[in-house]
């Protein structure tokens, strides 16, 4: 053994990988949610709970730092560069290399936003009942002369007619949310990303309310740039998120925020040379949040392990359950469902007269977790609920 080595092995007390194959399928993963045994919890299109596999994969981190503080930093990076893009990229259809780690949905639509160069006249769509992350980004170009054209939403529902006929010659991207986060409304991504081609204007996603609850191959669909918070769907930790850019629109945007990461000069810190390093990597600007990113990767884990196909089906199984449950129940369900490929994990249902504050609350002290939006009662469950949540979520508005 090299020395080199050997003192490497001495340091490794904690390994800092865990590359153990995750032993879960859809009948054993409710055991990895320990909330599961206290409540309902069906606002996963809020905050996700932390899963056991999700914290022991940042226990296993810290407890290298703790152990050898920075001497596998090197093999982090590598790691979380290789190995766990990889993963991320197995689960939506993407390269490794159109992946770069950041905190939040929002900062990486500020990426494209900040990122584009824009000319005065240009404008960019939106819907009109987009989360605000997917709005003030955009209303800040206002001051470089960038119009916003609101594609108006109809009963939840944002048209594929109605994005066309706002499209002109200056329309330069498209931005909208691949699921709405307030009526669910599943968007035809083949069909939005074929007009965006046809019509030259670039497609630019949040996919917070999609990945994890709908699964996604981008092998098959053009999308330019997508972002996604960990802490939804996807169950993993606050903080965390995935910002995608194509390889082919890559060079569009000059990254708006840069430091010792953008570049590819290692620890040649004084050599300054501010060249992009390739690929999406260049928009990680610095040292990343990794225990997160490690939470992350093990939630990476148990989706590829449940497989989003599986977890798609069983969300959309237990969503029809709620439907008619509560259809028999006399509620009204706000979410669009007239047509099987508009429908998501999100469902929202109300009743004359419903003081939904009053509901959720009644709810919550029940032991069942739900949102309100737009007056309406929200629920969101993962792969990990079950019928049973949903009877006790029944029996819990009883008498509303
Ligand atoms: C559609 C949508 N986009 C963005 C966000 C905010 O995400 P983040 O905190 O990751 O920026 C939310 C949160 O509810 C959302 O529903």
């Amino acid at each position: 053994m090299l020395v080199a080595e050997q003192q490497e092995d001495s340091l490794a007390i904690t390994p800092f990988r865990d590359d153990a194959p995750l032993d879960i399928s859809l009948a054993n993963v409710r055991e990895v949610f320990p909330i599961t045994r206290r409540r309902a919890y069906l606002n996963n299109a809020s905050i996700a709970p932390a899963s056991t596999p999700v914290m022991s994969a940042m226990q296993h981190f810290m407890s290298d730092v703790r152990d050898n503080g920075r001497n596998h930093y090197p093999r982090w990076c590598d790691y979380a560069e290789t190995a766990i893009k990889a993963r991320v990229g197995a689960m939506i259809g993407a390269k490794q290399s159109e992946i770069a780690f950041v905190k939040n949905t929002t900062e990486g639509l500020v990426a494209v936003a900040n990122g584009l160069q824009w000319r005065k006249g240009d404008n960019v769509l939106l819907p009109d009942i987009e989360y605000p992350s997917n709005v003030y980004c955009w209303m800040k170009l206002a001051k470089l002369g960038v119009e916003i054209r609101w594609i108006k939403a109809k009963n939840g529902r944002i048209l594929l007619e109605d994005i066309a006929a706002l499209m002109d010659s200056r329309t330069r991207l498209l931005s909208l949310s691949a699921v709405q986060f307030s009526s669910g409304f599943k968007q035809d991504l083949a069909a939005v990303s074929e007009l965006c081609m046809a019509r030259k204007v670039l497609l630019n996603l949040d996919a917070i309310q999609w990945v994890g609850n709908q699964a996604l191959n981008l092998a098959d669909v053009h999308v330019d740039f997508m972002s996604f918070g960990g802490h939804k769907w996807l169950l993993a930790p606050i903080g965390t998120g995935i910002f995608y850019c194509n390889e082919k629109s890559i060079d569009l945007l000059d990254p708006p925020s840069v430091g010792y990461h953008t570049v590819d000069r290692g620890e040649a810190h004084l050599d300054y040379n501010l060249e992009y390093r390739p690929g999406a990597a260049r928009f990680e600007e610095a040292l990343a949040n990794f225990p997160g990113i490690w939470g992350l990767d093990a939630a990476v884990r148990m989706h590829l392990a449940v497989t989003p196909i599986a977890a798609q089906e069983r969300i959309s199984s237990i969503v029809t359950y709620a439907a008619e449950s509560l259809q028999s129940q006399g509620w009204r369900i706000i979410s669009p469902r007239s047509h099987p490929n508009e429908t998501s994990g999100l469902l929202s249902f109300a009743k004359d007269n419903l003081d939904a504050e009053r509901a959720e609350k009644d709810l919550s002290a029940a032991g069942v977790d739900l949102a309100v939006r737009a007056g309406a009662l929200r629920i969101s469950p993962s792969f990990y609920n079950n019928e049973d949540d949903i009877d006790r979520m029944m029996a819990a508005l009883n008498g509303y």
